[in-house]
This record gives structure tokens, sequence and C-alpha cells, in this order.
């Protein structure tokens, strides 16, 4: 497998953040989800070694909370990963369906027993159809990939797969702006950061009646950027 991003054809050169001299596409361009998601195709097994374990006490009282809130039935999860959550939401009584777009981390997921399936919460169907309306959907570090009109257009389409009660949730970094970052992987991912009222306001644009958002205070726990905790109802 390539160790190189995949620069999308036609991306034009933008001066990246943290002054690396690598030709990254404009944050608004199409190819900014598809060079993110080169990088975990190329270090998937980098990206599971780092994650595995992980998950802060916060991380897994919101994943228990969303056990217990969601009503019954199958929850997605898009951007699955190594399925840590996965295995921990089953574990407190959840069935779920693992996803991603990277096709490194569904034949990680399919090697360990695991049903999985790839699917592209920007391009793809989410599946409501055939396997929903989802109880719940969860997305954790995933949207924070996404620019906000990107981001817009994904929570209407979650809105839509979800059933009445239906809950989704997700986590993104506490900050402003949005930048590139080869940090942890050493290939570069597309970072939108968000601020607790704009998100509000963006998920209920979308149609969610109600929103919690919770901050965990991540440097508490040495690590780099505090998180946003969203759970998001539909009526
Ligand atoms: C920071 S990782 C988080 C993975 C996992 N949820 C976790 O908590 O460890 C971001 C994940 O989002 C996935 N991803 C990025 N863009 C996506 C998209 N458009 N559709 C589905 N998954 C996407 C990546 O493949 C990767 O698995």
């Amino acid at each position: 497998m390539s160790t190189q991003p995949a620069f999308p054809p036609g991306a034009a050169s933008a001066a990246p953040a943290g002054g690396s001299s690598a030709p990254y596409p404009p944050h608004d361009a199409a190819g900014t989800n598809a060079l993110t998601l080169a990088a975990y195709e190329a270090r998937a097994e980098v990206y599971a070694a780092q994650t595995e374990n992980a998950g802060s006490i916060a991380h897994r009282t919101f994943l228990r909370r969303l056990a217990r809130v969601a009503p019954p039935g199958l929850v997605l999860e898009v951007g699955s990963a190594q399925g840590r959550d996965a295995a921990y939401l089953e574990r407190h009584g959840r069935r779920v369906r693992r996803t991603d777009a990277t096709r490194a981390f569904v034949d990680m997921l399919r090697r360990q027993g695991r049903e999985a399936h790839r699917l592209d919460v920007l391009t793809d169907d989410l599946g409501a159809g055939t396997h929903g309306p989802y109880a719940a959907v969860l997305a954790n570090a995933v949207l924070l990939h996404l620019t906000p009109a990107q981001l817009a257009l994904v929570v209407t389409k979650i809105h839509a797969a979800l059933a009445p009660g239906g809950v989704l949730a997700f986590t993104v970094k506490v900050g402003d702006g949005q930048e590139w970052s080869e940090h942890k992987l050493g290939l570069p991912r597309f970072y939108q950061y968000w601020r607790e009222a704009p998100l509000v306001a963006l998920l209920e644009e979308a149609g969610f009646a109600r929103v919690d958002v919770e901050v965990d205070m991540g440097r508490d726990q040495g690590y780099q950027w505090d998180w946003l905790y969203v759970l998001a109802w539909r009526d």
C-alpha cells in the first residue's frame, strides 16, 4: 500500500497550516475528505495501534449514555475504524452496524470476524431503507474531518435516517477555524474545529429537536485538545 498521500486530481496548492511545503487542497474543495481518507488508508494500522485502548472516562460515559437514551433498535456507526466503540456499545446491550469509508478499516474489522461495510457518510446512502431507520448514529471523531458545508449536508442526511426519537452522537474538537495536520499519522488530515453555539445552530437548522453538548477537558488527561460531546435528538 502506498505511503504517499493520494492527492486528488485537480487539487489546488493551498498553503497548509503548520508550515509544511506539501500542496493541500483548499478547505472547501471536494478533495479535502479524499486526502484525509488517503491518510487513513495508508496508516490504518498505525491509527488502530494508537487508539484501540484509548477512551477517556468522559468518552465511555458518553457511550453508555447513548446506549441508555437511544430508543430500541440498531445503531449505525460511521467511521468505526478499529471498532473499539462498537464493541463497547455491544457490551452495553446495543446492536451496532460497523461502517467506514476507509477500506483498510473495513478489512481490519472483517479480519476480527466482525461484519463491516464500506460507507462514506458524504457520498453514500446511509442504508436507512434497508437497515434502518436507525435508533442512533454514532460518529466519534469523524465529523471533525468535514468542512462546515459538508457537515450541514451530512447531519441532514443522518436526521433523515433516524427513527422518531433517534439520536445522533458525535464528538468534535474545540477550537476555531480549520487546518491540515500531519499529527500522529505523518500524513495530512483535514480538521475543522468547533464551538458549541454554531454547532447547535447547524444541528437545529438540520431539524434536530434537542441538542445536548458537554465539554470534555481533554487536556486534564494529557491530550492536546478539549472535545465537544454532542447528542442530538430527532423528534
Ligand atoms: C479520527 S478517526 C476516528 C475513528 C473511530 N471512530 C475512533 O473513535 O477511533 C476518523 C475516522 O473517520 C473516518 N472517516 C473520515 N471521513 C469519512 C467519511 N466521509 N465517511 C465515513 N468515514 C469517514 C476515517 O476512515 C476514520 O475511521
